[in-house]
């Protein structure tokens, strides 16, 4: 074993969890092997190392976390009271809490995110997030409109839990991914069984052992581990699901549609992004360039709504690419556990590939390659580092410009006017976020109103908060993360006519 895994293995954070390397399924709140007995090798990005082996679920494991969500939600989890709900979340905000450290450690060393520039700094947010969603379960309510009827009838909306959610989540940010599923179902009382991603399954696990030790009846959260095509898409098809949340490339979401279609299950997909961020020659250029660059490299540019396509006025295109090239020049890539790290390893090699065939592929269509696009060697040849790689001079035809790159790969792409920035920056299938640095309140609004995306940030880059929420446009999916529209998509409507003859 190499230098980075001695290091995480020496730390006092050395849990049972992280010692016992065979992992399992966490069904009816305990670990629960393969029907098949067969398990899948999960490693660290950073080093290429095993890490753990989880348990390879199929069908017949899917069927039983199934099984046990449902008897659950018929179960005693359906007499618990809203607040009963509220004082279980925040319970649970408090374990996550107290557990913090150690989360992210297994974070780190499943997924590579860095531990003390990305993960340790977000756990206000993270625990701010739940605690969000301990509000909302208070917050359910009907409606009593006033009927025109004949006679005496009194008409409800209910609102009810839409029963049996299936989550599908990506490898990218699992411990905050999974709270925007846990979240609504434990506000809302439904129950869940969550396929984390073959890549980075442990955190998830994990937090679900948590959830019972905060009180939660066993089977209302489940876990399935497994492969997408086997585990995912059982779930996805499962007669007895109400509901799939999936968050993932927009390819596999419309796979996700045509599997719901047996049952009519409702959906909420978070898919693919190629988000345009858009720099007028007016902008703080000191908050522009540090904005947009950890826009596109933040978390080695695994983010669905990373802003990869850069449009900047032409006026400052050279100033920009200079600017931007220093800025990722001093970035720090390398190992996730240590202290300066700013950016860690990309996920697998097979992504690293992918990233550097699309480096490869601008260069041909004609891209000017101002930094980076190299793998990094030495102490970190056995992981799956790439510099931060910026394109200038791009075309909003390339290749580059058009595909989601999910790699730390900027392209920069002069405009001239502002009509002709809305019109490339909405020239693209996806619709996730987009961002406009500029000091001008009239040319900021044109974008606001113009830009087709779910999200568009002015002067900023990547905040989310939970009551606003997150959602995408066009073929970046649909549904709503956070927010009351959210909560929505976890209770279906039921109307009462009540027409008393008395
Ligand atoms: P993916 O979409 O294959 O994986 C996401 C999740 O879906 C994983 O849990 C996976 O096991 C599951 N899955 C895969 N195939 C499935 C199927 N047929 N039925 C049900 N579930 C299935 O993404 P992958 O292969 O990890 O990454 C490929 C590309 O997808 C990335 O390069 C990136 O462009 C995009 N992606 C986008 C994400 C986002 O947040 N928007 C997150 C992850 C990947
Ligand atoms: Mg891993």
């Amino acid at each position: 074993m190499n230098a980075i895994s001695n290091a995480a293995l020496s730390t006092p954070l050395l849990t049972p969890f992280l010692v016992e390397r065979n992992k399992k399924h966490f069904i009816d709140g305990r670990w629960v092997g393969s029907a098949s007995g067969e398990c899948i090798d999960t490693f660290n990005p950073a080093t290429g190392g095993l890490l753990a082996t989880l348990a390879r679920g199929r069908q017949e494991d899917v069927d039983r976390a199934v099984r046990v969500a449902r008897q659950a939600f018929e179960g005693p989890w359906r007499r618990f009271t809203p607040g009963q709900r509220q004082r279980l979340i925040m319970r649970f905000a408090e374990l996550f809490d107290k557990h913090f450290d150690e989360l992210t450690l297994l974070e780190s060393l499943d997924m590579g995110a860095p531990l003390h520039t990305r993960l340790r700094p977000g756990k206000a947010a993270l625990v701010q997030t739940i605690l969000y969603y301990a509000a909302q379960a208070r917050n359910i309510q009907g409606e009593t409109p006033h009927n025109s009827l004949p006679g005496q009838v009194t008409t409800m909306i209910l609102k009810a839990p839409v029963g049996v959610v299936g989550a599908i989540i990506p490898w990218n940010g699992p411990l905050f991914a999974q709270m925007h599923v846990l979240g609504p179902v434990l506000a809302t009382g439904c129950t869940a069984i969550i396929k984390p991603a073959e890549d980075a399954s442990l955190t998830v696990l994990r937090t679900a052992e948590l959830l019972v030790e905060a009180g939660l009846p066993p089977g209302v959260v489940n876990v399935v581990t497994g492969i997408g095509a086997e585990a995912g898409a059982a779930l996805a098809a499962h007669p007895d699901v109400n509901r799939i949340a999936f968050t993932g490339s927009t390819g596999v979401g419309r796979e996700i549609i045509k599997a719901s279609a047996g049952n009519m299950k409702r959906l909420q997909l978070e898919l693919g992004g190629k988000s345009p961020d858009i720099v007028f020659a007016d902008a703080d250029l000191d908050k522009a360039v540090p904005g947009v660059a950890m826009g596109v490299y933040g978390n080695s540019g695994q983010i669905c709504f990373a802003g990869t396509r850069v449009f900047v006025q032409r006026s400052i295109q050279a100033e920009f690419l200079e600017r931007m090239s220093a800025f990722g020049n001093t970035l720090k890539v390398g190992d996730p556990l240590a202290l300066e790290t700013d950016l860690g390893p990309l996920i697998t090699q097979r992504q690293l590939d992918r990233v550097l065939g699309y480096v490869e592929q601008g260069k041909q269509e004609g891209a000017a390659l101002v930094s980076g696009g190299r793998r990094l060697g030495g102490d970190l040849a056995n992981g799956y580092f790439l510099e931060p790689t910026l394109f200038g001079n791009v075309s909003n035809q390339m290749t580059v410009a058009q595909e989601e790159i999910f790699g730390p790969v900027a392209s920069v792409i002069p405009f001239d006017t502002a009509d002709e920035a809305l019109a490339l920056a909405n020239a693209t299938p996806y619709g996730l976020a987009s961002g406009v640095w500029s000091a001008n309140v009239n040319t900021v609004m044109k974008m606001v109103h113009g830009i087709q995306a779910g999200t568009v940030w002015v002067n900023c880059y990547g905040m989310v908060d939970p009551a606003v929420g997150f959602g995408g446009y066009k073929e970046s999916g649909y549904g709503w993360k956070g927010g009351a529209a959210q909560i929505d998509g976890y209770l279906y409507q039921k109307a009462a006519y009540i027409n008393v003859t008395a």
